[in-house]
C-alpha cells in the first residue's frame, strides 16, 4: 500500500533579521530562493520512496508575494494562511485547517522554510525511523557546539520533550542535543497532540515542540553533522547557505567530469549545467540556465549568464556572456562582451574588446579587436578588421547590417545600417559604407591621401623638431 506523506513547510514569518524586500521564503540563493531547494528535495523524496505526497505552505507575512512565486513555478502546492503568527504550533494548526489534504495523510513531515541545506536522504532516514521502530513520531536533533537558541532535547520516560531556550533550567542549557526544526509524524498522533498544546511558557507562544512528550512513543533522531539544519535568519547565514549550496553544486559537476582549478573562488548557481571534460578556472562566475558543453574552457574573470555554450569553446578571461549562444570550437575574448541575442558560429573568433548585440555570425567568421558588430547577420569565414563599427541606431530605429560570406572588411569601417554588402566584398579601410555592395564588389569611402615632402618641419615642435 502506497505510504501518504502530508508536508507542512513553515513559512509564514517575517524573516526581520534578514533586512530584505521580500519574504524570507523568497530570499535569493543560489539563482532561486530558499524555498526552491526545500521544494527539489522534497520531489526527489516523494519520488524515491513512492510516496503519495502532498505539499501545503503555511503563509502569512507577505503571504501574496509567496504565492505569486510558487504558482508561477509550481503545480499542485497548497497554502493555508496564519493570520497571525502566535508560534510554530499555531502554524501547524493553520496548516490542518486550510489544507484539506493534511489530516487525511498518513505521516505529516514538518520541514521550515528556511533550511536550504537539508536533503532528501534526511527525509528518508527520518521515515525509516519512524516506519521500522514504528513511532508515533520523531524529530530530528543533533549535538550543537553552541547550542544557544535552540530547543534542547530533553530525554526522560520512554519519549522526550523538547524546552525551548527561553524555558530552560540551568541544568536543561548544557545539554548539546538539540531540535532541528524537522519532525515526521503520524498525522493521528500530531493532531491528537495539537488539540492539547497551549502558550502558557515564557515566550507566549504556541510551540509546535509541545507535541513530543515524555510518556509518548517517541524519538529524537540525532544526526552526526549539523549542516543539513543551517537555518537562514541573516545575512551572515544567507552567505554561509549559499557557500555550502556553491560546494555542493560544484561537487557534482565534478563527479560528472569537469575540472575545476580552484572552485571556492567560483560561485555557480544552481540550475547550470556543464558537460565533461571543460575546465573551469578560478574567479568565474556562471548564473543560472547557462548550459556549457563539453571540452569547453572557461577562463578567470568570465561572467556568464542565461547562455548555450557549446562543446570545444574558450571563453577566455573576463569575458561577459548574456542570453547569447556561442557554438563549438568558438572562442570569445579576452575582455569580450556578448549581449542578447548574439548567435557566434562554429569556429568563430571574437577578440578582445569586441561587443556583439543581436548578431548571427556564420561559421569561422572572425572578429578579432575593438569593434561593436549590432543587428547583423555575416556570412561564413568573414574577416572583420579592428576597429569595426555597425552603426545601427539613428536615435529612434535599428537598422540590419549583412554582409555575405567570404568577406575581408579592413580595419576601421563603419556600417551606416541599414546596409547590404553580398560575398566576395572587400571594404577598404577607414570606410564608411552607406550603400549596398554586389558580390565581389570592392568598396571605398575615403578621402585620397596627399603627401607633401619635408612639410613636416613646420609642424614639428620642441624635441621633435630637430632641424
Ligand atoms: C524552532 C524550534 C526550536 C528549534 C529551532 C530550530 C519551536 C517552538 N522551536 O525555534 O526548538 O531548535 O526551531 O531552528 O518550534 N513560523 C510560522 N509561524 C509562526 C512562527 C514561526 O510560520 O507563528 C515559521 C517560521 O517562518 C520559520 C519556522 O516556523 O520558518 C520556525 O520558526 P522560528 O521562529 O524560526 O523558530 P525558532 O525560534 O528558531
Ligand atoms: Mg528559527
Amino acid at each position: 500500500m502506497t505510504i501518504s506523506v502530508g508536508v507542512a513547510i513553515l513559512a509564514a514569518g517575517e524573516g526581520k533579521r534578514l533586512n530584505l524586500d521580500v519574504p524570507k521564503p523568497l530570499a535569493p540563493v543560489s539563482g532561486v530562493t530558499l524555498v526552491d531547494f526545500v521544494l527539489d528535495e522534497l520531489q526527489i523524496f516523494f519520488e524515491k520512496n513512492k510516496l503519495n505526497g502532498n505539499i501545503g505552505l503555511v503563509v502569512g507575512h507577505k503571504k501574496e508575494m509567496v504565492k505569486d512565486y510558487l504558482e508561477k513555478n509550481y503545480k499542485g502546492l497548497s497554502y493555508a494562511v496564519q493570520e497571525k503568527q502566535l508560534g510554530t504550533g499555531d502554524a501547524l494548526k493553520s496548516y490542518f485547517n486550510g489544507c484539506e489534504f493534511a489530516s487525511k495523510c498518513d505521516y505529516t513531515l514538518v520541514v521550515c522554510a528556511d533550511t536550504p541545506l537539508l536533503k532528501s536522504t534526511d527525509f528518508d532516514l527520518l521515515l525509516g525511523e519512524v516506519n521500522s521502530k514504528k513511532l508515533e513520531g520523531v524529530c530530528a536533533s543533533f549535538n550543537a557546539q553552541n547550542p544557544f537558541g535552540y530547543g534542547r532535547i530533553v530525554k526522560d520516560g520512554i519519549g522526550f520533550k523538547i524546552v525551548e531556550q527561553k524555558d530552560t533550567s540551568i541544568e536543561q542549557q548544557k545539554i548539546s542535543e538539540v531540535n532541528s526544526g524537522l519532525y515526521l509524524l503520524k498525522t493521528s498522533y500530531v493532531l491528537n497532540q495539537l488539540e492539547n498544546i497551549n502558550n502558557n511558557n515564557n515566550s507566549g507562544e504556541f510551540y509546535l515542540t509541545d507535541v513530543f512528550k515524555t510518556d509518548a512513543n517517541v524519538s529524537a533522531v540525532c544526526f552526526n553533522s549539523d549542516e543539513n539544519f543551517l537555518g537562514v535568519n541573516d545575512l551572515i547565514q544567507l552567505e554561509e547557505a549559499q557557500r555550502i549550496l556553491s560546494k555542493r553544486k560544484v561537487e557534482d559537476l565534478q563527479r560528472a567530469g569537469v575540472r575545476f582549478i580552484n572552485s571556492s573562488s567560483c560561485y555557480i548557481e544552481k540550475n547550470v549545467k556543464i558537460g565533461k571534460g571543460t575546465v573551469v578556472y578560478p574567479n568565474v562566475t556562471i548564473l543560472n540556465d547557462v548550459e556549457i558543453g563539453e571540452n569547453a574552457v572557461v577562463e578567470s574573470g568570465a561572467f556568464l549568464k542565461k547562455s548555450k555554450i557549446l562543446s570545444g569553446t574558450q571563453i577566455k578571461a573576463y569575458s561577459y556572456v548574456e542570453e547569447a549562444l556561442v557554438r563549438e570550437e568558438a572562442a570569445i575574448g579576452p575582455f569580450a562582451r556578448l549581449r542578447k541575442g548574439s548567435d557566434i558560429g562554429n569556429k568563430c573568433k571574437i577578440g578582445n574588446f569586441v561587443e556583439t548585440k543581436q548578431v548571427r555570425l556564420d561559421q569561422s567568421v572572425s572578429v578579432s579587436h575593438l569593434s561593436y558588430v549590432g543587428d547583423a547577420e555575416i556570412g561564413e569565414n568573414t574577416n572583420i578588421g579592428c576597429g569595426f563599427i555597425t552603426c545601427n541606431y539613428d536615435g529612434e530605429n535599428k537598422s540590419l547590417t549583412k554582409i555575405g560570406k567570404n568577406c575581408f572588411i579592413g580595419s576601421d569601417t563603419q556600417m551606416i545600417a541599414p546596409v547590404n554588402l553580398g560575398d566576395y566584398v572587400y571594404v577598404a579601410s577607414g570606410s564608411t559604407i552607406n550603400k549596398d555592395i554586389e558580390d565581389y564588389g570592392f568598396g571605398i569611402a575615403r578621402c585620397r591621401q596627399e603627401t607633401k615632402p619635408n612639410l613636416a618641419k613646420k609642424f614639428l615642435k620642441g624635441k621633435f623638431n630637430k632641424s
